[in-house]
């Protein structure tokens, strides 16, 4: 059996692991009954072993999603019990598989999801919006009225960078590679939509004055981005979609000493107080109950579906993700 295969089989037959589901809580914890978890370039990754952050194999998939708490340990306060929350701190040393029915977690990393916020939405918030904002807010010296650019923009994560970009004023310019995109992004604050060529640098009118690159595609388009950079700007690597080697310009390096650099959220997340993190996603609330923003949703299928799930979450131009809708 495949690596790929074994993941999936665990997943598909976790819905009656009834004795792993309902294992004794441990102190400090809380179980959720999962409510949708959606499926990420991430998941991919795992199932392929390609992942860094690779759990010890066998486990149950899926790098976030949202619960109700239905069972709390003895050392935990039951006021938690019927809260719906998520849980932004899926390391490698401490894996939980978002793509089951239930699902024990420590109290302490997990967050109430506000009122306003529905369940679908509230599945896909433990990941691309707090990389959107440690970017932007916390690694950058951003200030308002600078331009960004990025590819991949009309992923979950892109339109997380958008959104928060445009509540900071700071400008974008954004990369898709499908122009039914254009709209949808320039709706959520996009300054401009470019479609992808080879050569897309040539398109930008603010070329040459970019502070910050984000790239979650490398290959060629990395080089395209690197282009575009000002003096010293920094080219920031958080993705591979394209699965090639990120390329960088040479004039870039040598005579604009641009720097490249990445990020990794969870590899973030192991270096910072749980308070910390609590304290954005309070700052990211304010700004949603203020301005709201939804990640599209493609579909959702229920585990037993996991093959179709799987092929449409692969497809290219899916323009929303596609959630399981759990327990
Ligand atoms: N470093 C971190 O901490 C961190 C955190 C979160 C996410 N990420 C990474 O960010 C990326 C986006 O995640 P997401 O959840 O936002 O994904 P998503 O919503 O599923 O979107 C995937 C994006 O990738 C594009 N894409 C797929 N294959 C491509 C290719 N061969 N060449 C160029 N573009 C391609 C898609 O473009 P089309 O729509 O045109 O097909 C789409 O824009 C992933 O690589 C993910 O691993 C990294």
């Amino acid at each position: 059996m495949t690596y790929q295969a074994l993941c999936v089989e665990t997943v598909s037959k976790h819905p009656v692991l009834s004795d792993y589901e309902f294992l004794p809580l441990e102190k400090g914890q809380v179980r959720l009954k999962m409510l949708y978890a959606p499926i990420n370039p991430a998941d991919f990754n795992m199932m392929d072993a390609h992942y860094v952050i690779q759990p010890d194999c066998p486990f149950i998939l899926g790098n976030e999603g949202v619960g109700v708490v239905d069972a709390v340990a003895d050392d935990v306060d039951s006021s938690w019990l019927g809260k719906r929350v998520f849980f932004p701190f899926q390391m490698r040393h401490q894996w939980v598989g978002f793509w089951a029915n239930y699902v024990s977690l420590p109290v302490q990393g997990c967050i109430i999801v506000p009122d306003f916020m529905d369940d679908q939405q509230a599945a896909m918030i433990s990941i691309n919006p707090l990389t959107a904002w440690v970017i932007l807010a916390d690694c950058m010296d951003l200030n308002a009225g600078d331009w960004i650019i990025q590819n991949a923009a009309n992923s979950a994560l892109g339109r997380w960078f958008i959104y928060i970009a445009n509540q900071l004023g700071i400008h974008t310019v954004n990369i898709v590679r499908n122009d039914a995109m254009i709209e949808p992004l320039k709706l959520l604050g996009a300054d401009s939509v470019i479609v992808y060529d080879d050569h897309f640098s040539k398109q930008v009118p603010q070329k040459g004055s970019f502070k910050l690159a984000l790239n979650g595609v490398g290959g060629h388009s990395a080089k395209e981005l690197s282009k575009c950079l000002d003096y010293g700007g920094i080219l920031m690597t958080y993705g591979a979609m394209s699965k090639e080697a990120v390329c960088i310009g040479n004039v870039a390096l040598i005579y604009k000493c641009i720097i490249a650099t990445g990020f990794n959220r969870s590899l973030w997340a192991e270096s910072v107080s749980i308070d910390h993190v609590k304290t954005i996603y309070k700052r990211l609330f304010e700004m949603l109950q203020h301005s709201s923003f939804l990640i599209p949703v493609k579909q959702v299928f229920c585990l037993d579906d996991y093959t179709d799930a799987l092929g449409m979450a692969q497809q290219a131009s899916l323009g929303g993700k596609v959630l399981f809708r759990l327990s």
